[in-house]
């Protein structure tokens, strides 16, 4: 019975969701998602998102030259050449009245920060202006909250300062508070940094949202209001609609869901780690060193889920077994290479299945989130690849596209976190 309400009540979201525009949103604590290159989105370029990486070599091996979930961006194509940027934006309302800026998602960062007027080096037209906002303050060095900064610095003025790199790009923010409104949500005194100065093309244009589980995140800043738990669903970039959602709060998530043990690491405390157990291929558990999978507080080893990635990267023993597997049973067909992926066919073949095997949970990728498909070419690959070999990664990253069209359900406070089939595009 519960099952069914739920069946109904998102049923009538979903069809709610399709007759609103770009500025709405479904209910008080659910934000439309929107993928960079939809029809909602002002950083929309004029080719598939997919083409756009799969013929470009140069943007993927910059992708693959990012060392795991911390450098969670993602090349787009702009006419000013290659502009990196993560995958997927809300939008925000800060101030006092609201300025509306459209922030990326990052579950693997923790603090938000915004271009803000004034700011040297910031791509985007769109900045907050903290001047005109009467809730707006600047904070100094011995607020609490400074201490929680990335390389917190004390300005002249006793103001807190901080610096930060992401991706390629460096930024110089001034730690300040406002207030922040989430679909209906008013959030007071939200701390986030200001950008001053920015370098380098890879920061999201109207900044970015920390979903990250340390001190600074929207999550542990919003504890009272939405006790740390928060699900979201994220749309295809193929779709015409791409009206995923970002639920904030336990009110309205699943309650039927599959479940793993949400893994804290303290070395890495912004990151949502699972324990991945092992991952089969058509119906054959592959062979992976334990050593490949496991969770390791000591070094930062383990599996994460991350927004802001779009490829699983496994580490290499784990992506060339998946990838030997795969390309064994896919009959009377030899797989070629495009850009960073290396397990593409040509034509109509038939694909195994992948599963990747959590600590309770098991979770099949369905074709769509195993393969990125070209248009050009009749060409699909299957959009893994092994970590990069240049960086010390010990980190197994479940990406964006493999998550797509599935409620993730981050509960911290029950320590879980959840996945099941949902079509949100
Ligand atoms: C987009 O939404 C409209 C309703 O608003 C629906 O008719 C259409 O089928 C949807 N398109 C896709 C590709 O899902
Ligand atoms: C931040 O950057 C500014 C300008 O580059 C520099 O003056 C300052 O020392 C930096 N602070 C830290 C903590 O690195
Ligand atoms: C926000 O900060 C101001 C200034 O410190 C304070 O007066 C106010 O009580 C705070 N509001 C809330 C809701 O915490
Ligand atoms: C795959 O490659 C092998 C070795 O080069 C060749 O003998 C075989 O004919 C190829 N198969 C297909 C379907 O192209
Ligand atoms: C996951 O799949 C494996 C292998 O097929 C099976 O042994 C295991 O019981 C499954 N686990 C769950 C939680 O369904
Ligand atoms: C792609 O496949 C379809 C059907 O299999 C075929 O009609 C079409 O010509 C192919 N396109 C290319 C570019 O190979």
């Amino acid at each position: 019975m519960r099952s069914h309400l739920f069946i109904l009540l998102i049923s009538l979201l979903i069809l709610k969701s399709e007759s609103i525009n770009c500025n709405e949103n479904s209910h008080s604590s659910d934000l439309r998602v929107f993928h960079i290159n939809s029809q909602c989105s002002p950083f929309k370029t004029s080719s598939s998102w997919e083409d756009t990486l799969l013929q470009d070599k140069a943007r993927f091996l910059y992708l693959s030259s990012l060392a795991g979930a911390r450098k969670s961006s993602v090349p787009i194509a702009s006419g000013r050449g290659i502009v990196q940027s993560p995958t997927y934006i809300v939008r925000a309302n800060i101030g006092t009245p609201a300025q509306s800026m459209l922030v990326a998602l990052d579950t693997s960062n923790d603090a938000a920060w915004i271009p803000c007027s004034g700011c040297v080096g910031c791509s985007s037209s769109v900045l907050f202006d903290p001047s005109k906002s009467s809730s707006s303050r600047t904070l100094q060095c011995q607020a609490p909250q400074c201490k929680q900064a990335p390389n917190p610095t004390c300005t002249v003025s006793k103001s807190c300062g901080f610096n930060m790199t992401y991706g390629g790009s460096a930024i110089e923010a001034s730690l300040t508070q406002d207030t922040l409104t989430l679909a209906n949500d008013v959030i007071p005194n939200y701390t986030f940094g200001c950008i001053n100065k920015a370098s380098g093309s890879s920061l999201p244009a109207q900044g970015l949202m920390g979903l990250g589980r340390g001190p600074l995140s929207l999550i542990s800043q919003t504890q009272n209001l939405y006790q740390s738990t928060f699900s979201y669903c994220l749309p295809n970039s193929k779709s015409g609609n791409f009206s995923g959602s970002l639920r904030l709060g336990p009110k309205f998530q699943p309650i039927r869901i599959k479940t793993t043990p949400l893994l804290k690491n303290p070395r890495r405390s912004s990151l949502y780690y699972v324990n991945l157990v092992g991952i089969r291929v058509g119906n054959k558990i592959v062979d992976i060193p334990p050593s490949a999978l496991a969770f390791d507080p000591a070094t930062g080893a383990g599996t994460i889920f991350d927004s802001g990635t779009v490829y699983t990267r496994l580490v290499e023993p784990a992506y060339l077994a998946v990838r030997n597997e795969f390309r064994r049973r896919v009959k009377n067909a030899n797989a070629t290479s495009l850009g960073g992926f290396d397990t593409c066919y040509t034509g109509s073949v038939v694909y195994p299945s992948v599963t990747f095997m959590f600590a309770g949970m098991n979770v099949t990728l369905p074709t769509d989130n195993l393969l990125i498909h070209s248009s050009a070419g009749n060409l699909s690959c299957l959009a893994m690849a092994a970590a990069p070999a240049n960086v010390n990664s010990v980190l197994n990253v479940i990406a964006s596209m493999q998550q797509q069209n599935h409620r993730v359900l981050i509960d911290v406070p029950n320590s879980r976190l959840g996945i099941s089939r949902e079509t949100c595009t």
